[in-house]
């Protein structure tokens, strides 16, 4: 993995992280962005889970303010980490119903885009819908599976919560709505993925499983739930036979050019 520039903001001895003016700001600023971008494109537990944690307009949150109401609601808290964890931590904090959070956000010079997960990714991106049992249920199964898997096992499991937790698409009555935290969390592929560009599919488990992604483009494919709660059923699925028959069956065809070398 590719190393980062970012290191994630340690806190004092109350536990309370001090940000730099300039810091809050850029949350301010990425936060009042986003929720223009919202109304009619995120689904509704998304939205209800915004509303329970309630998350500052002026300042970067605390993380016991976000664990609060997290603990109240599924019982999942936030984990403080530096800017890029291993896998096996990565899985061994999900498995234990601690969602990671690096305490670093993005620079101005990254204000559209960055690929390392900052805070206003992990909070403001995914912390709203692990208020959401079945959100919260497939994030722990995920971990769960991830701890025991083999790396090769996890590079494919990998791809289900690309498509799902950072990706997912879900289908409502009143139309098609955004549950990743990937796609909430950037403003451009906010739009995008609701756009006539990409392709979107319904879910298939086992086809998530085999089509490879790249981190650095808007992706032009999405997995489409019938409805949010189908990660429940997602989760009680054999997970790791579907993922042996993947490994059998071999990558999908990549709908995405070749990433270009940096010589
Ligand atoms: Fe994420």
């Amino acid at each position: 993995m590719k190393g980062t520039s970012y290191v994630a903001r340690q806190p004092d001895e109350q536990g309370i992280i001090h940000y730099s003016e300039e810091e809050n700001r850029i949350w301010s600023e990425l936060l009042a962005r986003q929720m223009s971008w919202l109304p009619g494109r995120a689904c509704d537990q998304y939205l209800e889970g915004l509303r329970k944690l309630n998350l500052p307009a002026d300042r970067i949150p605390q993380l016991a303010e976000v664990d609060a109401v997290l603990e109240q609601a599924t019982g999942w808290r936030t984990a403080q980490v530096p800017a890029l964890i291993s896998f096996q931590h990565f899985f061994e904090l999900l498995a234990d119903k601690q969602f990671p959070v690096a305490t670093f956000i993005r620079s101005r010079e990254e204000f559209d885009y960055l690929q390392e997960p900052d805070i206003f990714h992990e909070i403001f991106g995914h912390c709203p819908l692990l208020t959401n049992p079945a959100f919260a249920h497939f994030t722990h199964t995920y971990g769960k599976l991830g701890l025991a898997a083999s790396p090769k096992e996890r590079v494919f499991l990998a791809r289900l919560y690309w498509f799902t937790v950072e990706f997912g698409l879900v289908q409502t009555e009143q139309g098609l709505r955004i549950y990743g935290g990937g796609i909430l969390s950037s403003p451009g592929e906010t739009r995008y993925a609701l756009s006539d560009e990409p392709e979107r599919v319904t879910m298939s488990v086992l086809d998530a499983l085999r089509t490879p992604y790249r981190i650095d483009i808007m992706q032009p494919i999405y997995y489409v739930l019938n409805h949010l709660d189908d990660l429940f059923d997602i989760a009680e699925l054999d997970l790791m036979s579907l993922v042996k028959q993947a490994q059998e069956l071999g990558l999908h065809e990549p709908k995405f050019p070749p990433k270009q070398k940096v010589s």
